[in-house]
């Protein structure tokens, strides 16, 4: 592939393959030499539309420990803000020649569109309610590493799916490796498309939540509900956050998971949250890391062997 836009466009052998380095990097990070010359000479220009700490950290790492020079872009900062468009900035960027361009946008569809402009691998690292692969694929390492494999395994997602890309991401992905899943929130957090994606939907945790492996829980998204239908934060908290009650519906050795930012007392209990026996929320960082090195090494060995391939 040219460019990582979404898991809609990996097969499950790409997705096996980049987890298999991933895991690979794993082990490497976790030693005293991190620094590695795979992307020695080239150049990874960060741009970030929208906030981000573990994305774009993570990116930034991961270029680094691969020996890429990154330059993180200010967008804040940036000629965004006298009325240069996205495109334009692109090609300004473009007219520099960096080897791999990182970018979250607020608006869906704008990583791919400025994809079809750049003559660089891109990476979308979030593009509105629509795909955020790279967190898709560290959750799957993480459920990989955690329970041995990433088939045939009932996992939960729960929440605001209607607004999540991390949801519209893991879905495809834990789709396409045939494991079963739910869906669990309010029907106004629920996609309206949601009887084309195979899956189980429920309103009540409980129910939902009922001898799964996994439970992945997913943050309120404000920033993306146009005003429509916001609940009340307790409201919220005593049907649809995790606490140890509805927990005890799931298998005894289920996982928790959250992609973070989280923000405790409304999609999730903290001691939950902090508790080293159930939860994996710190592991899904350290994931992010190593599985966005793979993707960068990926894209970078298929761009030398085959430049002329141009399929996304
Ligand atoms: N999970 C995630 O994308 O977090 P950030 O918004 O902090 O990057």
């Amino acid at each position: 592939a040219k460019h990582l836009l979404g898991i809609e466009h990996l097969g499950p052998d790409e997705i096996t393959t980049l987890l298999d380095l991933a895991d690979q990097y794993v082990s490497l990070n976790r030693q005293q030499v991190k620094h590695r010359d795979t992307l020695a000479g080239l150049t990874q220009i960060n741009m970030f539309f929208e906030n981000s700490t573990r994305t774009q950290a993570s990116f930034e790492l991961a270029g680094k420990r691969l020996g890429a020079d990154v330059m993180n872009m200010g967008m804040q900062a940036s000629s965004i803000k006298k009325g240069e468009t996205l495109i334009d900035t692109a090609m300004t960027l473009n007219a520099m020649h960096p080897d791999l361009l990182v970018v979250r946008h607020p608006h869906s569809g704008a990583v791919n569109l400025l994809a079809d402009k750049v003559n660089c691998a891109v990476l979308n690292a979030g593009d509105g309610r629509h795909e955020h692969p790279t967190q898709a694929l560290l959750d799957a390492l993480t459920i990989r590493r955690a329970k041995g494999r990433l088939h045939r395994l009932s996992i939960a997602i729960c929440g605001d799916i209607a607004h999540s890309r991390v949801a519209r991401s893991n879905i495809l992905l834990l789709g396409k490796m045939e494991n079963r899943i739910r869906l669990i929130g309010p029907p106004t957090l629920m996609p309206s498309q949601v009887s084309d994606f195979g899956v189980e939907v429920f309103e009540d945790m409980r129910e939902g939540l009922a001898d799964v492996d996994v439970v992945m829980m997913l943050r309120l998204q404000r920033e993306r509900m146009d005003g429509g239908f916001i609940p009340s934060e307790r409201e919220y908290y005593h049907r649809y956050g995790l606490d140890a009650d509805k927990l005890s519906h799931a298998k005894p050795d289920a996982i928790i998971m959250h992609p973070g930012p989280m923000n405790r007392g409304v999609e999730i209990d903290g001691t939950l949250a902090d508790d080293i026996n159930r939860s994996v929320i710190q592991e899904q960082v350290e994931m992010g890391v190593a599985v966005r090195m793979a993707a960068m090494e990926l894209l970078v060995k298929a761009r030398q062997s085959k430049p002329q391939d141009v399929m996304v």
